[in-house]
């Protein structure tokens, strides 16, 4: 039977500047439709496009992180293909200025993690090559309006300087492609060179999915276009994928073809447009120069300023920690597990809340993650909330582990107040101890009558226990916990069966 195989991506990553590609115009600046023409620079006579270099130095910046060679001397070139269709009215001047022939950066790799194994907890290390970035204008948005059946252009984003990164097809199913776009979000994050927030189109992903039967080459491939969200994606391919069988095992043909996901309906579908037939005509962008950067001062010929130059080296120099390394730090620092750090980098303001935690609280790092990445985030995702969002406070959760490491409470009681903290905002750990009488039973009296109780109804294991296996007193202890509801010093629990079993 066939075997799923996701193609390769393309990423549209728009770049974080104040100013269009080509113009001083503002990003975020909206106009009224029928204005559009006269804003596109390009396309008013006798002005040339001027390229910013701030979009440049962000496509140098990803390449080097990225691992790309860094083309000194790169091109433009001029889209025609979307005059074609319906999507043409979204440039303005009918064509779109992108990099076919020779793009800014070429040949890279972005290493990206997945964790695996039953209990989500071996990260397994894996690389997707990646062919180019290119730099190129982004369109307007067309918005299709069904129930008026006509197309609306939302003119916000056209001419927006836009970094496609194109991606080889090295992923086998949405999950590494969801794993490789998070990672390379958080790349280009920490780069600060682009937002990358999908809800907002910053960031939007085309995918090309074929499969085969082991041992065969790939079939023909659909493309699922403009998917706007990490977790969309990864459903997307996967029932692409699956599509894609089922046709094939029916004895179908897979078309060649572009397709959405429709993420209500959870599945991919043709798009109307005959976009999947378009033909892509390339020519040189005649109003622009090739585009040149310098590998440092030293290679800058006379006559050019080094504060108009875009400096390869020197952006190499100035490039911030990355997650990659920002994880190794994490495990360094903290002694902490990489799957842990994984965790902490992966889900925004994690690392954050965490080392907040840390500054209120005695505890090692080593026992605090587990409350971070299993109690919290448990529960952030069970509610479907973001860590921002958290009812509980660092210098919340910090009081109760605080509290517990002081002794005043069970590790099994701080769980059920950190259930109580989730449900009521504003409750200290303190406060819900006290109510509920959490705190730790460590009156001696009282434990050795519940431990006697324990051992009296218990033959069995007392005598395993006196033959020499000691693992069956963990049962007892827990037996002791269970008549406590968790409450009972564990310390002095133990002692007290340790006597009663000799
Ligand atoms: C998909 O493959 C086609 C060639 O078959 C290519 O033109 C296109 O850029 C690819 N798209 C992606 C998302 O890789
Ligand atoms: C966007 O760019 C500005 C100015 O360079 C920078 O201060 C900011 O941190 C960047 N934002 C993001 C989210 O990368
Ligand atoms: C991304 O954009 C959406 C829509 O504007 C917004 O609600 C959300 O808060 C943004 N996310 C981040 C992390 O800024
Ligand atoms: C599918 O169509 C694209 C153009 O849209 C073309 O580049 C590609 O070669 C075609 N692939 C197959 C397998 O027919």
């Amino acid at each position: 039977s066939p075997a799923g195989r996701c193609g390769g991506l393309e990423v549209h990553a728009q770049i974080n500047t104040s100013t269009k590609l080509f113009s001083a115009s503002p990003v975020g600046f909206s106009a009224p439709p029928n204005s559009l023409v006269s804003f596109f620079d390009a396309s008013l006579p006798g002005t040339l496009p001027v390229l910013n270099k701030q979009c440049v130095e962000a496509a140098v910046k990803t390449g080097l992180a990225l691992h790309c060679s860094i083309n000194t001397k790169s091109f433009f070139d001029r889209n025609t293909t979307f005059i074609k269709n319906r999507y043409a009215c979204s440039f303005q001047a009918g064509y779109q200025i992108t990099q076919q022939r020779r793009p800014i950066a070429v040949d890279g790799m972005l290493t990206y993690s997945l964790l695996r194994g039953k209990k989500w907890n071996q990260v397994m290390r894996k690389c997707v090559h990646i062919k180019q970035i290119q730099l190129e204008q982004d369109s307007g948005k067309s918005l299709h309006d069904d129930v008026q059946s006509q197309t609306l252009i939302d003119l916000n984003r056209a001419g927006v300087g836009l970094m496609e990164l194109v991606m080889e097809p090295d992923m086998c199913c949405g999950e590494e492609a969801a794993a490789a776009v998070r990672e390379l979000q958080l790349i280009l994050q920490a780069l600060g060179t682009c937002q990358g927030n999908m809800s907002e189109g910053q960031l939007r992903v085309d995918a090309n999915v074929s499969v085969h039967r082991p041992g065969e080459p790939l079939g023909v491939r659909t493309e699922v276009k403009n998917i706007n969200s990490i977790r969309y994606l990864a459903k997307a391919i996967d029932f692409e994928i699956q599509r894609q069988i089922d046709v094939l095992q029916r004895g179908g043909t897979v078309f060649n073809e572009t397709r959405a996901y429709d993420s209500k309906s959870g599945e991919t579908i043709p798009m109307r447009d005959k976009e999947g037939l378009q033909d892509y005509r390339f020519m040189p962008e005649p109003n622009l120069p090739p585009l040149v950067v310098y590998v440092d001062e030293a290679s800058l010929p006379a006559g050019i300023d080094a504060s108009q130059a875009v400096l390869v080296e020197k952006i190499k120099e100035a490039l911030p920690e990355l997650p990659s390394l920002k994880r190794d730090r994490l495990v360094q620092t903290y002694g902490i597990l990489p799957e842990h750090s994984y965790t902490l980098v992966n889900e925004d303001g994690l690392v954050e809340f965490f080392e907040a935690v840390l500054k209120a609280t005695t505890k090692e790092p080593r026992k605090v993650i587990g409350w971070v990445t299993n109690e919290l985030l448990g529960h952030l995702k069970q509610q479907d909330l973001s860590v921002s969002q958290s009812l509980v406070s660092p210098s919340a959760l910090a009081e109760l582990l605080e509290l517990q490491e002081m002794g005043h409470i069970s590790s099994s009681a701080a769980k059920q107040v950190f259930q109580e903290m989730t449900r009521s905002s504003g409750k200290t750990a303190l406060h819900i101890i006290q109510e509920q009488d959490l705190g730790l039973v460590s009156d001696s009296d009282q434990l050795h009558n519940i431990c006697q109780r324990v051992v009296d109804s218990h033959p069995n294991e007392v005598h395993a226990i006196r033959s020499g296996n000691k693992k069956v007193l963990n049962k007892l202890m827990g037996l002791v916990q269970k008549e406590t509801k968790g409450r009972a010093d564990p310390v002095l629990v133990r002692t007290i069966l340790q006597e009663k079993t000799l």
